[in-house]
C-alpha cells in the first residue's frame, strides 16, 4: 500500500511516500525549485517519491495532506464573528484552504491524468496532529508525550497529547491568537530579519547578549495555567489585522506581526541591514530565555500530566535546538525523540503516517533512524555532469581524479581537511530536513580558530555571529561534550566541556556550546569512515559540517555541486567518488 504525504500551500512544502508503513522517501520542493522555503504544491517532490517508489501517481493508495480547513471551524466562526477580521484576511485564508480542499483536481492536472482515475481518498490531517505525528509515529518509543510547538495551522498555536502504540489522542490545544511560534517571528522581525524562516539566525545572536529585557519579554507573554500561555495582544497585529502571507509557488513572504506598542516597549525596531548593536543582542538573548521559560513550563506541565519518560516533538519550535539541549535539565523527561524535519516539512510524514497507524489501523513497524530520504546519483551520472562541464573544469585548472576505494577516497578528503582545505562532499542520497549531515555538506577542520573566517570568506559570506556545527563520532561525545547523549539529526546544543574547547574552536560558539551531529557507521558509513580517517590524522573525530549550498536551499544534483564549487572559493570537491582539486590547491588553506 501507497500512502503519498504532503505539506502543500504552505512553507516548506514536501512529499513523502510510505510504502506498507515503512518511509521510503521523503523531500523538500525546495531543492528542486533552488528557491529557499518554496510553497505551493510540490509537484516534483512529488514525482521523485513515485519514482523512487516506482510506481505512477495513479498507484497511490491514499493522499495525506497536513492541513484541515474543516478542524476547529466552530473556533474560526466565533473569532471572525466576534473580533470582524479584515476582509482581506479572510478572502487569503479561505483561497488558500480553497487549494489545500482541492488537492485532487490540481495533481490530477499536474500529472496529466484524469482525476477519476486518481482512485486515492483524500485525508486531511489537522496541522498539528500531524505534526505531533510526525514525530511520535516513527519514534523508537511504544508511549510518548507528543508535543507540537508553531506559529499557526488550522487555527491552533500548539497542541499535546498522548502518544500510545498506533494512536494519539489529543488532550489540548492552544487555539489562534496564542503561538509561541508567533511571539519569536515578531521579535526575528523586530530585530530586522524579515525573511521567512529567520528565527535560527536570532536563535545564533542570543549568544551575544544578556537577559536585560526580561521583564519586557514577561509582558508580552505570559504563563498561564497547565500547558498554557497567553501572548498580550497589544504587542501584535496578527489577531486584528491580520497578516499578509504569500503561499503559492515561490517564496513565503510574511508581513510584520508586531505592533507600534512593542517598540514603545522595547525601543525602535532595528531595520534590514542596520548595525547589529548590544541593545539588540541582549533583546534576543532575553527573548530567547521567555520563550525557554514558557517552552519549559509547557513541557513539565505535559510530564504532569502524563507521567511519561518518553517525549516527542515537533513543529518549528521543535527546531530550537538551543532549548532542546536543555530538555533533560529543565524537565523529568528522560529520552526526548526529535524527527530531522521537525518543522512544516515533516508535517507531510506526519499526516502519511496518521493514516496508515491511526485512520487504517495498521501497527507500526518503522523508525526513522537515518534522514538519507532524499535523491542520490550514480557515478555514471556524476562522470556526465563532469564531462559536460569539462571546459569549466579546464578552464579552473581543476584535475579529477576517480578514486574506486572507499578507505582511499576518505583518508585522501581527511588529508585535504587536516591541512586547512574546504571540502565539498557530496554522497549517497539527499538529507530530509534542514540540515545537511554528511551526505550534502562542506566540511573542514574544527581545531583552527581561522577556520570560521576562511569559510565566510571562501563560501558562505553569512552573518558573523552564526555558529559552524560539529560532527563528531558517537562514541566520543562524552569526551568533548558535557552530554553523552546521542543526537544524528543536529537538533540540540550542548555545552563543550571547557578543556576541549580550545581543541575544537572553530565549532564551539561564544558561549563555549556547540550544536552536535553524533555520526555512529551504522548510521552513515561513509561519513563515519571520513571522520575516522581524520581522527587517524590528527587524534580529533571531529569535523566542522555546513550545508552544502551558498545563500541557496542545499544542493541537491551534482550539477548544483559543481556550481556552488567553482563560483565559490571551496578548494577540493568529492563528489561520489570522483575527487575535484583545484590546481592551485597549495596558495589555498
Ligand atoms: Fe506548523
Amino acid at each position: 500500500m501507497y500512502i503519498l504525504g504532503l505539506n502543500s500551500y504552505h512553507g516548506d512544502s514536501s512529499a513523502c511516500i510510505v510504502a506498507d508503513g515503512k518511509l521510503i522517501a521523503a523531500v523538500e520542493e525546495e531543492r528542486f525549485t533552488r528557491i529557499k522555503h518554496w510553497a505551493g504544491l510540490p509537484v516534483r517532490a512529488i514525482s521523485y517519491c513515485l519514482k523512487e517508489a516506482g510506481i505512477e501517481i495513479e498507484a497511490i493508495d491514499h493522499i495525506a495532506v497536513n492541513r484541515d480547513p474543516k478542524a476547529n471551524f466552530l473556533k474560526k466562526a466565533l473569532f471572525a464573528f466576534s473580533k470582524r477580521p479584515s476582509l482581506q484576511l479572510v478572502s487569503d485564508r479561505l483561497k488558500n484552504a480553497g487549494k489545500v480542499k482541492d488537492i485532487k483536481t490540481l495533481i490530477s492536472s499536474e500529472f496529466r491524468v484524469q482525476s477519476t482515475s486518481l482512485k486515492a481518498p483524500v485525508h486531511n490531517i489537522e496541522h498539528h496532529v500531524a505534526h505531533m505525528g510526525s514525530s511520535f509515529f516513527v519514534s523508537p518509543f511504544e508511549e510518548a508525550a507528543a508535543v507540537s510547538v508553531d506559529g499557526f495551522g488550522d487555527f491552533v498555536g500548539s497542541m499535546w497529547g498522548l502518544g500510545r502504540g498506533n494512536k494519539i489522542e489529543v488532550r489540548h490545544r492552544t487555539f489562534f491568537p496564542y503561538s509561541l511560534g508567533l511571539f519569536y517571528l515578531a521579535l526575528t522581525q523586530y530585530l530586522g530579519f524579515s525573511n521567512y524562516g529567520d528565527e535560527y539566525k536570532v536563535m545564533g545572536l542570543a549568544a551575544y547578549g544578556e537577559g536585560k529585557f526580561l521583564d519586557e519579554m514577561g509582558q508580552i507573554v505570559k504563563i498561564a495555567q497547565k500547558a498554557d500561555f497567553e501572548l498580550d495582544l497589544d504587542f501584535f497585529i496578527h489577531h486584528a489585522d491580520g497578516v499578509s502571507m504569500t503561499w503559492e509557488n515561490g517564496e513565503p513572504k510574511m508581513g510584520p506581526v508586531f505592533s507600534k506598542k512593542l517598540e514603545e516597549l522595547l525601543g525602535p525596531a532595528r531595520k534590514k541591514g542596520e548595525e547589529i548593536t548590544q541593545r539588540h543582542k541582549n533583546i534576543a538573548s532575553s527573548m530567547q530565555k521567555r520563550y525557554e521559560d514558557v517552552f519549559f513550563h509547557i513541557l513539565n506541565a505535559v510530564y504532569n500530566e502524563t507521567k511519561l519518560p518518553y517525549l516527542t516533538l515537533a513543529g518549528g519550535c521543535a527546531m530550537n535546538s538551543l532549548a532542546n539541549g536543555k530538555i533533560f535539565q529543565k524537565t523529568p523527561f528522560k529520552e526526548v525523540y526529535i524527527q530531522p524535519a521537525a518543522g512544516d516539512a515533516g508535517g507531510a510524514v506526519g499526516a502519511a503516517y496518521y493514516v496508515w497507524n491511526q485512520i487504517l489501523g495498521n501497527s507500526r513497524n518503522f523508525v526513522l533512524e537515518k534522514p538519507y530520504l532524499g535523491p542520490e546519483f550514480r557515478n555514471d551520472e556524476i562522470k556526465k555532469v563532469l564531462d559536460d562541464h569539462a571546459d569549466r573544469l579546464n578552464k579552473e585548472a581543476c584535475r579529477v581524479e576517480y578514486i574506486e576505494d572507499k578507505e582511499r577516497l576518505c583518508h585522501l578528503t581527511a588529508g585535504h581537511i587536516s591541512e586547512g582545505r574546504v571540502v565539498g562532499w557530496f554522497q549517497g542520497r539527499m538529507e530530509w530536513g534542514p540540515r545537511a549531515l554528511g551526505n550534502r555538506s562542506i566540511v573542514c577542520d574544527p581545531r583552527r580558530t581561522d577556520m570560521q573566517n576562511i569559510m565566510n570568506l571562501k563560501i558562505k559570506r553569512r552573518e558573523s555571529f552564526r555558529p559552524f556545527a560539529p560532527s563528531i563520532h558517537v562514541d566520543a561525545v562524552g569526551e568533548y561534550f558535557e552530554t553523552s547523549y546521542p543526537d544524528p539529526f543536529m537538533l540540540k546544543v550542548y555545552k563543550i566541556k571547557p578543556d576541549k574547547r580550545s581543541i575544537i574552536p572553530a565549532v564551539t560558539h561564544f558561549d563555549g556550546t556547540g550544536r552536535l551531529q553524533t555520526v555512529s557507521e551504522n548510521n552513515n558509513e561513509l561519513y563515519w569512515m571520513l571522520i575516522d580517517e581524520f581522527r587517524k590524522i590528527t587524534g580529533v573525530p571531529v569535523l566542522l559540517n555546513t550545508s552544502f549550498n551558498e545563500n541557496e536551499p542545499i544542493v541537491c544534483h551534482p550539477e548544483e555541486a559543481l556550481d556552488c564549487f567553482l563560483r565559490t572559493k571551496m578548494d577540493v570537491l568529492v563528489l561520489g567518488n570522483f575527487m575535484i582539486e583545484r590546481d592551485d590547491i597549495n596558495e589555498t588553506g
